[in-house]
C-alpha cells in the first residue's frame, strides 16, 4: 500500500486512540415551528455547530457515529489566498468587502496536510456503513488528498474523481493554460453503498440533441443520429427523456455570480445544483447529510430542499449567520428539483450549537478601521452596545420596536463606511424576541432580517398574546452587519 508521508503526520490509530471528552454543546438559538412535538419520536432537529470542525466532530461521534449517510466538504485549498465576502448596508446597494477566512498555512503543506487528515480519519467515524463522503478539492491539492483518502477509506472505496468543470471567463493569463475544473473525490465507507439512479441528477441533452428530440408512437424519445464507418446513418437512438446518466465530468452546473438568486455573497459559495446531484445520488429521504465546512449552507440548504436530515459547522461567525438567514428564508429559494418555481415551504426545527458557552466576539477587520485604530484597542473596550426598545402593552399583547443601536466598536469604523450610515437601523442585519426567555435558550419566536434580495427590515414587531398572566422575562437578540451579537432581557408583568 503506498503511503503519503510528511512532516507531523499523525498515524490514524494515534488520533483515534487519543481519549478525547466529548465536550457537551451549548445551545445558542432555537428555531422551532409552532407545532414542534418535543416529545414526538421524530424529535431530531438540524443542526448549525459554530466553532473548530475538529472539537465539533468529536464532540458528535457521541450521539451521531455510524449514523450520517453523506459528507459533502469543500475546505480551504491551502491557495494561500484570502477570501471575501460581501457585507451589505441598509437597504440601497451599499456594501463592504470582508474576509470570509484565510487560506494561509504557516507550514506550509505539512500542516494543511495535518489538519485534513486528522479530521477526515475522525469523519469516517461518524459516516454509516452505507454512507459516502465527497471531498472537494482542486487542480494544485487533490492529488495529495487523493492518497490520504486512499489511507483513510481504502482504495477499493474509491468511486469517482469527478471533475466539475465550469467557464473562467474573467482570467487573463497568458503564462498556462486556464484554469476552469474543480475536482470532488467520492469515496463509500463500505462495498454496501447508497447511489440512487435518481432521473433529477441527470445531465441534460446538448442544444443539438434536445431540438432534434421526436416521440414514437408508443411515447418513447428518440432522435435520429450515430455513424458507422465515418458514415452518418438516421437510424432512430431511443432515449429517455430526463437526460443522461452523469458522467464523471459535469459541465452542466454554472459557477455562482453574484446576479444569480442563490447568490449569498459568498465567495466560495456552490451551486446548489451541484449539491443536488451529490445529496440525491448518495442518500435518501431523512437520511442525514453533513458538511463541516458548511460556509454560507450551500449543502444545508439542498439537504433541507431534498427532505434529509442536516448537520453543518463553520468556524467563521459570520458563516454561521448567513447559513441562519438562507435557512430561515429558504421558502422563497428556489425549488431545487423545480427551478422555475418558488420552494415555498419553511424549514424543519434547527438549533445553533457551540463548545463554548459564549462565542469570542467577532473582532472588525483591520480594514473596516480608523487607521490609527488597533485590533487591540477594539478588544479591551469594555462598554456594551447600546440598544434601546420600546415595549407597548396592551393587556396580554405585547409590541416592541427598535428604537436605537449604537455598539461601540462602531465608533471606531473608518469614516469611508461611517459615511455609508444614514440610520441607527442600517448597521443592523438581524434581530428577534424570546417573549419568554428561560435564560438558557433563546427561542426565536419572532424575528426580522434582511437578506441579499429583501433589505427592508421590519423595526415593529407584530402583536403578541400572551396566554396567561404572570410574570415574563422577555429577551430580545440583534445581530449587527459585522455579525457582533447583543442580547438584553426585560421583566414584563401581564
Ligand atoms: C470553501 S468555504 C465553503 C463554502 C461552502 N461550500 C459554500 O457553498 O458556501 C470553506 C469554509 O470552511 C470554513 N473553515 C475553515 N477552517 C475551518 C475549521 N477548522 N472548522 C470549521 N470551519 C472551517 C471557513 O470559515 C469557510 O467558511
Amino acid at each position: 500500500m503506498v503511503n503519503l508521508k510528511w512532516k507531523g503526520k499523525k498515524d490514524s490509530k494515534e488520533i483515534l486512540s487519543k481519549k478525547f471528552t466529548a465536550t457537551p454543546f451549548h445551545i445558542l438559538d432555537n428555531y422551532q415551528p409552532k407545532d414542534f412535538d418535543l416529545k414526538s419520536e421524530e424529535r431530531w432537529q438540524n443542526l448549525l455547530c459554530c466553532g473548530e470542525n475538529r472539537a465539533i466532530i468529536n464532540s458528535l461521534l457521541d450521539t451521531l457515529e455510524n449514523k450520517i449517510s453523506l459528507i459533502y466538504i469543500d475546505p480551504p485549498f491551502a491557495t494561500g489566498g484570502d477570501f471575501n465576502l460581501k457585507i451589505q448596508i441598509g437597504e440601497d446597494g451599499k456594501y463592504i468587502d470582508d474576509i470570509a477566512y484565510k487560506d494561509k498555512w504557516k507550514e506550509g503543506l505539512d500542516s494543511y496536510l495535518t489538519f485534513l487528515y486528522e479530521r477526515l480519519v475522525t469523519m469516517k467515524r461518524l459516516l454509516a456503513h452505507n454512507g459516502s463522503i465527497y471531498v472537494h478539492l482542486d487542480w494544485h491539492i487533490s492529488h495529495y488528498v487523493k492518497l490520504i483518502l486512499d489511507e483513510i477509506f481504502g482504495i477499493e472505496n474509491f468511486r469517482n474523481e469527478i471533475i466539475w468543470a465550469y467557464p473562467a471567463a474573467s482570467v487573463k493569463t497568458r503564462h498556462f493554460f486556464i484554469r476552469s475544473y474543480d475536482t470532488i473525490l467520492f469515496y463509500s465507507k463500505s462495498n454496501d453503498y447508497v447511489f440512487n439512479n435518481d432521473p433529477n441528477i441527470y445531465m441534460e441533452y446538448s442544444n443539438r440533441v434536445k431540438n432534434a428530440l421526436k416521440k414514437d408512437e408508443q411515447g418513447t424519445f428518440y432522435y435520429r443520429g450515430g455513424s458507422h464507418n465515418g458514415k452518418k446513418l438516421s437510424r432512430k437512438v431511443y432515449v429517455v427523456q430526463e437526460g443522461i446518466f452523469p458522467r464523471d465530468v459535469w459541465n452542466d452546473i454554472p459557477y455562482i455570480r453574484a446576479n444569480t438568486s442563490e447568490y449569498q455573497g459568498f465567495s466560495t459559495q456552490k451551486p446548489e445544483r451541484l449539491l443536488k446531484r451529490i445529496i440525491l445520488a448518495s442518500t435518501n429521504e431523512k437520511d442525514i447529510v453533513a458538511d463541516f465546512f458548511c460556509g454560507s449552507g450551500t449543502t444545508l440548504a439542498v439537504a433541507e430542499k431534498l427532505g434529509r436530515r442536516w448537520v453543518g459547522s463553520d468556524i467563521n461567525k459570520y458563516a454561521i449567520h448567513i447559513s441562519r438567514k438562507r435557512i430561515l428564508n429558504i421558502s422563497s429559494s428556489n425549488d431545487i428539483l423545480n427551478w422555475k418555481k418558488k420552494y415555498n415551504k419553511t424549514s424543519h426545527s434547527f438549533k445553533i450549537l457551540s463548545l463554548e458557552k459564549e462565542i469570542e466576539p467577532q473582532l472588525i477587520s483591520k480594514e473596516f478601521l480608523r487607521k490609527n485604530a488597533q485590533i487591540e484597542t477594539v478588544h479591551t473596550i469594555q462598554e456594551s452596545p447600546e440598544l434601546n426598545i420600546e415595549i407597548y402593552q396592551n393587556d396580554n399583547s405585547v409590541i416592541i420596536e427598535l428604537i436605537h443601536y449604537n455598539n461601540p466598536y462602531l465608533n471606531l469604523v473608518s469614516e469611508k463606511i461611517r459615511d455609508k450610515i444614514t440610520s441607527f437601523s442600517d448597521w443592523i442585519d438581524y434581530w428577534a424576541i424570546d417573549y419568554n426567555f428561560n435564560n438558557h435558550i433563546f427561542n426565536n419566536m419572532w424575528i426580522s432580517f434582511r437578506t441579499p434580495k429583501k433589505r427592508e427590515l421590519t423595526l415593529t414587531s407584530k402583536p403578541f398574546l400572551y396566554d396567561k398572566p404572570g410574570k415574563y422575562n422577555l429577551s430580545i437578540k440583534l445581530i449587527d452587519i459585522f455579525g457582533i451579537e447583543t442580547q438584553k432581557s426585560y421583566k414584563i408583568i401581564i
